[in-house]
């Protein structure tokens, strides 16, 4: 038996596979396009575990995925492939439509194909799980309830509505092909192997460099923060219980503002790492992103009750857990600050000036 693993060279892509092969799963190919957010590096301990194999391709390619499902007759699909960062669709949305929209069409059309050449206990069996972000919900106010499963969609940045335009054709491919898809809809991810243009990830590169930490606006935006290791595990319970055409939301119940993020990471590298004067001293409010999401936040209490998932991590757990792994990883940290690394914080903070 085989799993299809796609971005799988990806942060969240990479710690799911590490996880599931250390839990004994079943082989996995991993196909990733290998964009600058995909780096084998981050899979270097499973390279050569028999149960591992990789594919450097693109889920645009339809005749590609036609061969790889031919292959391997997967019993299940997990998708993580995507353009993933916010200001990045910002400055060039067109990769998050041929990617997020185009190339997750492309996906279940093959999907579709290979589960309909299927039978018996083999076809019923089959899932598609597809990943996706709370970020399609939209943006909440203050007192407002988190998200659930049934909030209508209200993507507000390239990249949330390119990640809604997906989870409706996820939706569709079940409701009208019966095909067995499973969407997951998660808050936001920090933890080891994170390319470090988002939040967590750029903050604690960024102080160990003694550099800017850039604060967006009032930095009073608000996130509801889980640790990598527990949305993986509860992709997993939707893959083994989640039942086809059914949605789940998973969030850590972290909401925290970003300053105080900012403060709680300049706080575990202090304990870590002590420096002259502090890391906060290196806090630097800047320009806001246009049409910011104010808060986010997640009602976890479906996948809680229905498939028993539950976060192992709180936030502080989870956080000094990132911190010693960065401290402790300079090595794949370096490589990946490539050329392509200095022209993104060029292009996305050198024009920031203070709001
Ligand atoms: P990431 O940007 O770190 O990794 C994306 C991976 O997909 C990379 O390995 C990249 O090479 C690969 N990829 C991109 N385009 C591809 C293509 N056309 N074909 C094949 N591979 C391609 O992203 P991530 O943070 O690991 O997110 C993974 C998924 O989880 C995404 O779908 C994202 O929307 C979703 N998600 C992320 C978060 C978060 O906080 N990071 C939260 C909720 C949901
Ligand atoms: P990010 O990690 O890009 O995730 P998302 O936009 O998908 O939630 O950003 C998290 C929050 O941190 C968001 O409110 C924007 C803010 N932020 C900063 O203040 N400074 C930064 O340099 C970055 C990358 C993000």
């Amino acid at each position: 038996m085989t799993i299809l693993v796609t971005g799988g060279a990806g942060f969240i892509g990479a710690n799911f596979i590490l996880d599931w092969i250390a839990g004994g799963g079943e082989a996995v190919v991993n196909l990733d396009k290998l964009t600058y957010a995909g780096n084998p590096a981050s899979l270097e301990a499973v390279a050569k575990h028999p149960g591992y194999g990789f594919v450097h391709g693109d889920i645009g390619d339809a005749a590609l995925l036609e061969h790889l499902l031919a292959e391997h007759r997967p019993r299940a699909v997990v998708h993580f492939a995507a353009e993933s960062h916010v200001d990045r669709s910002i400055h060039g949305p067109a990769a998050f439509i041929e990617t997020n929209v185009v190339g997750t069409f492309v996906l279940l059309e093959a999907a579709r194909a290979a589960w309909q050449r299927l039978e018996g206990s083999a076809r019923a069996a089959f899932r598609f799980v597809h990943v996706s972000t709370d970020e399609v919900y939209g943006s909440l106010g203050e007192s407002d309830v988190p998200f659930s499963e049934s909030s209508p969609y209200a993507p507000n940045s390239p990249y949330s509505a390119s990640k809604a335009g997906s989870d409706h054709l996820a939706r569709a491919y079940h409701h009208t092909y019966g095909l067995p898809v499973i969407t997951t809809n998660c808050s936001n991810n920090y933890g080891p192997f994170q390319f470090p243009e988002k939040l967590i990830a750029l903050m604690i590169c960024n102080a160990l460099e003694e550099k800017p930490l850039p604060v967006y606006g009032d930095g009073r935006q608000v996130r509801d923060w889980l640790y990598v290791g527990d949305h993986c595990a509860g992709i997993r319970s939707a893959l083994a219980l989640g039942r086809p055409g059914e949605v789940y939301n998973i969030g850590g119940g972290a909401e925290r503002r970003n300053i105080d993020v900012v403060q709680a990471i300049c706080d575990e590298l202090a304990k870590a790492r002590p420096r002259q004067g502090g890391y906060s001293a290196l806090i630097t409010p800047v320009a806001d992103r246009p049409g910011h999401d104010r808060r986010y936040a997640i009602d976890a209490s479906k996948i809680r009750s229905e498939l028993g998932w539950r976060p192992r991590e709180t936030f502080e757990s989870g956080l000094a857990k990132t911190v010693k792994w960065y401290l402790d990883n300079s090595g794949w940290v370096a490589r990946v600050k490539s050329g392509e690394y200095r022209r993104w914080l060029e292009l996305n903070y050198a024009a920031r000036s203070a709001p």
